[in-house]
């Protein structure tokens, strides 16, 4: 048979990295290419103890239906959270528990975009959300990310071109796929066009706890006066990735949306899991558990980023992250990415070609280095064998 597949879907290629998964089954490759987190971030003895505590004590709440809002008791610590520890306090906001981070993007496009839309993002962006996007035959526009974020002339510029733009979707902090953090007054700009031309922000931050260096930076919803930024966020990087946990708030009248939406998706997201998360924050908080995973990555970031400064002496470009998962190299010579990683796949270690990210076809010569999963002793081979691809 061959399927007809809808508009909406016909040209949606799988997640590069997800194919990159599948040529990871050579024991010899070094991967820098996931986007996972580590497994020693996972608290599983303690996960364990609860989850006992929860099948002999509540198993009727874990196993039953549930709201599709969330379980109370963790939208009220999550809420907690952000008051004190990213500003966001919108007196008239309501959040709500997402399946991942990945479905509070998907459905707040589904409710707010037409097709034909133009959704503006940064230029790379993560693949998730294009992807996200794309289903709804969306049109995106990528506007370039700088060291210190989003280029917010040209931010300003593709907002006036583009009268149909309906939400900007932005990772100000430890952006994937470049690491970058957008600076305060970058941020400031953002939130004073968005009030200017009456646009909704979709502000991502699901590396925002993952700070190993520098001071914080004020979110853009705790900068928000006009209630117009919706903020989503997500369990994976600091729980467990494969809980499917995230959240989302904002606006009243959109996450009321989201809900009836989400309904549809997939009723409520594991209520098992909700209230595995719950207890583990009432009994332990988050806070050491997140100080030990910003040790595990800034021992990791620091020896990528020391190895390929003194391996490559300048002929690629790196960003400096301070936070997050990844950082992002620019090929001086101007090879093509693709070029690149397939080159890098022949000396067994994987990269993402940039163009994965890149909102609209064009041009590339960078590509993204994950350090949260490798060993260290695979971060200084895997560096070694990226310089032999580089100049082979
Ligand atoms: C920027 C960004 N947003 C959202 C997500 C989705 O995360 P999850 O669905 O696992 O919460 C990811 C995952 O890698 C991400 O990098």
């Amino acid at each position: 048979m061959n399927p007809v597949f809808s508009d909406k879907t016909k040209d949606l290629a799988p997640s590069a990295i997800r194919e990159i998964f599948k040529s990871l089954t050579d024991p010899e490759m070094i991967s820098f290419a996931a986007g996972n987190p580590s497994p020693q971030s996972f608290p599983v003895e303690k996960m364990s103890l609860i989850s006992q505590d929860i099948f002999q004590n509540d198993y009727v709440n874990a196993f039953q239906y549930s709201v599709t809002e969330g379980y109370t008791p963790l939208r009220e610590l999550v809420k907690k959270r952000l008051a004190s520890k990213f500003g966001i306090n919108y007196p008239d906001d309501e959040l709500i528990i997402t399946t991942g981070g990945q479905q509070g993007i998907d459905l707040t496009a589904k409710v707010l975009c037409n097709e034909h839309d133009v959704v503006i993002t940064e230029d790379p962006s993560f693949i998730g959300a294009l992807n996200a996007f794309r289903a709804y035959n969306t049109r995106l526009v990528g506007v370039e990310n700088e060291k210190d974020g989003i280029n917010v002339e040209k931010l300003e510029k593709a907002i006036i071109e583009n009268p149909y733009c309906k939400l900007i979707y932005l990772i100000p902090t430890f952006q994937n796929p470049s690491g970058t953090t957008m600076s305060l007054e970058k941020r400031k700009r953002v939130i004073e066009l968005a009030n200017k031309y009456d646009k909704v922000i979709l502000e991502d931050n699901p590396y925002g706890e993952l700070r190993f260096e520098g001071e914080d930076i004020p979110t853009l919803k705790s900068l928000d006066t006009e209630d117009r930024v919706i903020y989503c966020s997500s369990f994976s990087k600091v729980l467990s990735a494969g809980m499917r946990m995230g959240f989302i708030c904002g606006n009243k009248d959109i996450i009321q949306k989201v809900v009836v939406v989400k309904q549809v998706n997939d009723v409520h997201t594991n209520i098992f899991f909700q209230i595995l998360a719950a207890r583990f924050i009432e009994r332990y908080g988050l806070d050491e558990h997140i100080a030990f995973i910003r040790q595990l990555y800034r021992n990791k970031a620091h020896l990528m980023l020391d190895e390929l400064e003194k391996t490559f002496d300048g002929e690629i470009d790196f960003t400096h992250p301070q936070g997050g998962l990844f950082l992002w190299g620019t090929m001086k010579s101007g090879m093509d990415s693709s070029e690149f990683f397939r080159k890098a796949i022949s000396e067994k270690v994987a990269v993402v070609d940039g163009k994965t990210f890149m909102p609209t076809p064009g041009e590339c010569h960078s590509f993204r280095l994950n350090y949260s999963t490798p060993s260290d002793e695979q971060i200084v081979e895997g560096v070694r064998r990226l310089y032999r691809a580089y100049h082979k």
